[in-house]
């Protein structure tokens, strides 16, 4: 019987590679960034599987150009980037990689959030520019977290794990979530904190930060705009680790600028890898460079889940972790 072709659109490391390899014939691009859409067209044609990133559009045309798949496996837990109802309806199972990453992104996300309220990069811009004079009893003063409102937004898998690291700092979680947390779910070992939930409105007007951890969806796209912003504490900090278009950049620089907000720390863009013009000579404001699974455990562990779905697919077998229906 002839091997399945299985279409890897990024490097992925090698010794999921070397399983992939062991079952089908597999097609590696190995350019440097994204594959060029055309390629991908071409070469997803014929293909039972095909492995993608959040970089990779897989629409229409494409699922089209792909009539011989069988899984689409997304390795990331967002999959905005696939129409995942016109896979369904040709018969793709779009598989995802969740869990594996939840606590790389929620140290992530305290990492940001200690950043921000902290100055820890403003600080390491001065002294690249030469300018830092030295200790001073009010320089650079930030703000403590102890005692504060940690508001997060989506208590999601990722929301929950972020949850559990504010005791750590002292800090009280409210939460405004479309699912209820799933607290019995939760497998980050550390115990959870007592948490409130509240309106999305309410939640903005009483955080000291305003973690956001929503997927992307129609109903959360620019969910934090002007009005949304306005509604925030002066002294508040906004954190962005889910995706990139839940914040209207535009309104978020405007926000900055006018000081309406104290800072906000970023790890996701609205049209990445370009950041709105206005951040960028924004000093209250840290800019991440989409890092939020970004260790060298989680993406082999995500790669290899990746991998994983596509064994137990093209097996015939049920995908360990499709992308959850539509509610
Ligand atoms: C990264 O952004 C992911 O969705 O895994």
């Amino acid at each position: 019987m002839s091997r399945s072709s299985v279409l890897v659109t990024r490097r992925i490391p090698s010794s999921v590679l070397a399983r992939l390899q062991a079952a089908f014939d597999v097609d590696l691009y190995v350019g440097e960034g994204a594959m060029p859409r055309e390629a991908l067209l071409a070469r997803v044609r014929g293909k039972r599987a095909l492995v993608c990133l959040l970089t990779d559009r897989v629409d229409r045309e494409l699922v089209d150009a792909g009539a011989a798949l069988r899984i689409v496996s997304n390795i990331a837990v967002g999959y905005d980037n696939i129409d995942v109802g016109y896979a369904r309806s040709r018969g793709i199972v779009v598989t995802n990689t969740p869990d594996v990453l939840t606590e790389a992104v929620a140290d992530f996300t305290w990492g940001l959030i200690l950043d921000i309220t902290r100055r820890i990069a403003e600080g390491d811009r001065l002294i690249r520019r030469g300018v830092w004079k030295g200790w001073a009893l009010d320089f650079m003063l930030g703000s403590e977290l102890r005692g504060k409102q940690l508001g997060i937004v989506g208590m999601g898998r990722i929301g929950l794990s972020v949850a559990a690291r504010a005791p750590a700092f002292g800090m009280q979680v409210a939460y405004t979530s479309l699912v209820p947390p799933d607290a019995a779910g939760y497998a980050g070992g550390l115990p959870l904190p007592p948490m409130t939930a509240m309106s999305l409105d309410q939640l903005l007007a009483t955080s000291h930060v305003v973690s956001l951890h929503v997927p992307l969806a129609p109903d959360t796209r620019h969910l934090i705009d002007r009005r949304a912003l306005a509604r925030m504490k002066r002294s508040a900090y906004l954190v962005n680790t889910s995706r990139g278009p839940v914040v209207d950049e535009e309104a978020l620089a405007w926000a900055l600028g006018e000081k309406l907000i104290s800072g906000a720390a970023l790890d996701v863009y609205e049209r990445e890898p370009l950041v709105h013009p206005d951040l960028l000579g924004l000093e209250n404001v840290v800019l991440a460079a989409h890092l939020g699974s970004a260790t060298t455990e989680t993406r082999t562990a995500m790669a290899d889940l990746a991998a994983s779905n596509v064994l137990a697919v093209l097996a015939g077998q049920p995908p360990l972790t499709p992308v959850p229906q539509p509610v």
